[in-house]
């Protein structure tokens, strides 16, 4: 069996060239600073002291300096000094809220933002959505006296369409610079030209790691850095002699070890996905029950994007006594989101990165090596309040084989989303984009091509108006946006709002381990041969009119309540949107959902998702239509197991997801259509493949 060995390890706290610490800082230089009111409930002891122990503290003063007198400060400091947390709160003490403004801090995962404004309203004493809120898409948590706006990097985005200066914000801080986002990367670079026309805005840049030259290079000289030196305690780093067989068995057994054998202290271990992470809490709480009685009790949850409201809260909640915190995350934890009391880190190595074809369009989820920068990060994450370990599920050679650091995303993606809205906000010539790392060329080029099939750019690569301009507003992808918005050609709103809402949730049909056969059989009352989005209608359908929107409605048929309940308000928001945009919604859904033929609703489809289509095989797999000059061995696609067509049999149709997993690649959200649809859809875009 392989070993763990031990090698000394401190993560070391950035220094930097330019850094200006405090004592750099005369007292006379912050006096002009504006002060704000202190509320008495802020005051509270207990909170005041945990604001006044993070690193970020002492810095205080120096950053409120910075920021008032230059446009840019770059702040970089250890995950969990307080970046996210207190700077928000600092500018709002001193005044830089005053005379109605606010201040916008984005962040790159929705977790993040609602899960930080969360514990900055406790900290300040107000209720979510008073003073500080959140702002993610579909979920506004914000009212006329929020002063804070935390958000994701994406919904700060859609307000520059509406608002091209960001009048309303007095400071924007981009949070989380360090992970790269594609929406947070073309935030820099849309702010760059805002703040050249508000000479009186501030934008700080805060990163949990150090790329400062190359964002003062980008922002130019009158940049200003500011790194924190958060105190850390020195980790232990525990390499594997041998490689590890299976990470997934390794973290179990690792976990078990620490807890029946090492002094008190969270553990922390870093998974790549969902299914892995409730496979570890399944097998840990089976183990549980054949341990030898401990002193200690073990709490184990799951941390992941999507996690509900409640069981977040769980996992930041103080560990009880005599109970070792046992959370099982994603790479979300590795930065974005901090939890207190973590001694122990088990790093299994890897993490899963989506990257895409832009020939074939496909997304794939790989499992891939973390970065040095991540493996440093994750184990950085057991010295935050004492001295603790990291187990590392990989040998010391395989550590030191790691790449520098993580390709940014949007040299990864799919940028036909990103692009619409670059276009939106009057930027015609995408080529020239100043950007801190330019996407690849062949991205940027399938996504124009994607945009110009789906009539949202002209000839001229402008936006075309009605479509292009609309779609632009509309929070969804492309293609689903604009099935929605040719619904009223079709004359199907009500439908298209229904599949569009289902299409943004999480998959509504749960399969449980046990009873599948009962869960089968009342999946089968909503299902039709058509395919997956019209199947999702009829549950929706079912839920609201006949189940009254009940959760025992929604349980005893094994649907995901939360899930349906989400689509509901989603949908009340699209049909806002389309409302605004001058399309007449017609109110009642029952009535004319019987005047509309199946076939109607699938054709509206077909117009916003023709680029996806396939053919069935003999052995059951498809093949993709449009593979252009992809390697067709690639477009061999497989349905899905938890789509309604993977028992059914079709000879042509589209799908809305696909993304390869291993060695396979799987569609999903499948409707099965007839060929000459694609034709009618698009006849340009299907002259060439006719004869297939
Ligand atoms: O952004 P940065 O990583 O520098 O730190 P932060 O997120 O501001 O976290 C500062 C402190 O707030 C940590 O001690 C966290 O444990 C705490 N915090 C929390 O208790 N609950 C949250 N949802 C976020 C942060
Ligand atoms: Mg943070």
């Amino acid at each position: 069996m392989s070993r763990f060995r031990n090698v000394d390890f401190t993560p070391a706290a950035p220094v930097l060239k330019q850094d200006i610490g405090k004592d750099d800082l005369s007292a006379e230089a912050y006096d002009g600073l504006r002060t704000a009111s202190v509320s008495s409930e802020f005051e509270r002891a207990s909170i005041k002291m945990q604001r006044e122990m993070l690193p970020i503290f002492r810095y205080r003063d120096s950053i409120l300096y910075l920021i008032e007198t230059s446009q840019v400060v770059v702040l970089i400091g250890h995950t969990g000094s307080g970046k996210s947390t207190q700077l928000t709160q600092y500018l709002y003490e001193a005044g830089w809220t005053n005379k109605e403004k606010s201040i916008a801090c984005t962040q790159p995962r929705r977790l993040a933002a609602t899960s930080v404004a969360a514990r900055v309203a406790a900290e300040l004493g107000c209720e979510l959505g008073d003073t500080v809120g959140y702002s993610i898409r579909f979920e506004d948590v914000t009212s006329r006296k929020t002063r804070i706006k935390y958000m994701t990097d994406g919904m700060l985005l859609r307000e520059i369409l509406i608002d091209p200066l960001l009048s309303h914000y007095s400071v924007i801080v981009i949070d989380e610079v360090h992970e790269r986002s594609t929406y947070t990367d073309i935030l820099l670079c849309v702010l760059k030209r805002i703040i050249m026309r508000r000479r009186e805005l501030r934008l700080i840049i805060s990163s949990a790691t150090l790329q400062a030259d190359e964002l003062v290079n980008f922002f130019g000289n009158g940049t200003k850095i500011i790194s924190i030196e958060g105190k850390m305690y020195p980790v232990d780093m525990l390499y594997l002699t041998e490689p590890a067989e299976n990470y997934i068995d390794k973290t179990i057994e690792t976990i078990l070890k620490i807890h029946t054998s090492e002094p008190p202290g969270d553990i922390l271990a870093f998974l790549t996905g969902r299914d892995e992470i409730a496979q570890v809490v399944q097998e840990l709480h089976d183990r549980k029950l054949s341990l030898p009685t401990l002193d200690n009790d073990m709490l184990i949850l799951a941390l992941y994007a999507g996690l509900s409201q409640e069981s977040q809260r769980e996992v930041f909640d103080p560990t009880p006594e005599n109970t070792r915190k046992i959370i099982i995350s994603t790479n979300i934890a590795e930065a974005s989101v901090t939890i207190d009391g973590i001694v122990y880190v088990i790093d299994c190595g890897f993490v899963k990165i989506r990257s895409y074809d832009p020939r074939l369009r496909i997304d794939s989820l790989v499992v891939t090596p973390i970065s040095r920068a991540s493996s440093i990060q994750r184990a950085g994450r057991a010295g935050r309040t004492r001295s603790g370990k990291c187990f590392c599920l990989y040998t010391e050679l395989g550590a030191s084989q790691l790449s520098e650091s993580t390709v940014p995303e949007i040299q990864r993606t799919n940028l036909a989303g990103p692009l619409l809205q670059i276009k939106a906000l009057g930027i015609e010539n995408i080529a020239r984009l100043d950007m801190v790392s330019p996407p690849p060329i062949e991205l940027v080029s399938s996504a124009l091509d994607l945009l110009y099939n789906l009539s949202a750019l002209d000839d001229y690569a402008k936006l075309t108006k009605p479509l292009g301009e609309r779609l632009a507003e509309i929070p969804l992808d492309p293609m689903l946006g604009k099935i929605l918005l040719q619904s009223q050609s079709y004359n199907c709103i009500n439908q298209m709002l229904t599949i569009t809402a289902m299409m943004s949730v999480e998959n509504v049909f749960i399969f449980p381990d046990h009873n599948h056969h009962a869960a089968d059989e009342q999946h089968e009352k909503f299902i039709v041969n058509e395919g997956d989005h019209l199947s999702l209608f009829n549950v929706y359908q079912a839920f609201t009119v006949r189940g009254k929107q009940s959760s025992k409605w929604a349980h005893d048929r094994y649907l995901n309540y939360r899930a349906l309940s989400q689509a509901v308000s989603i949908r009340r928001q699209l049909s806002r949107y389309l409302s605004k945009l001058g399309l007449n919604v017609p109110p009642a859904l029952a009535a004319d959902v019987v005047n509309v033929r199946t076939e109607t609703v699938v054709k509206c489809i077909v117009s916003g998702f023709f680029p996806n289509a396939a053919k069935m095989q003999p052995d059951g797999s498809f093949r993709l239509v449009n593979v252009g000059d992809g390697d067709p061995e690639k477009s061999v696609v497989w349905v899905h197991p938890s789509s309604v067509m993977f028992t059914r049999k079709a000879e042509w149709v589209i799908y809305s997801q696909i993304v390869q997993m291993g060695e396979k690649t799987y569609i999903n959200g499948i409707t099965k259509i007839e060929r000459d649809w694609l034709l009618e859809a698009a006849p340009n875009f299907y002259q060439i493949t006719k004869e297939r």
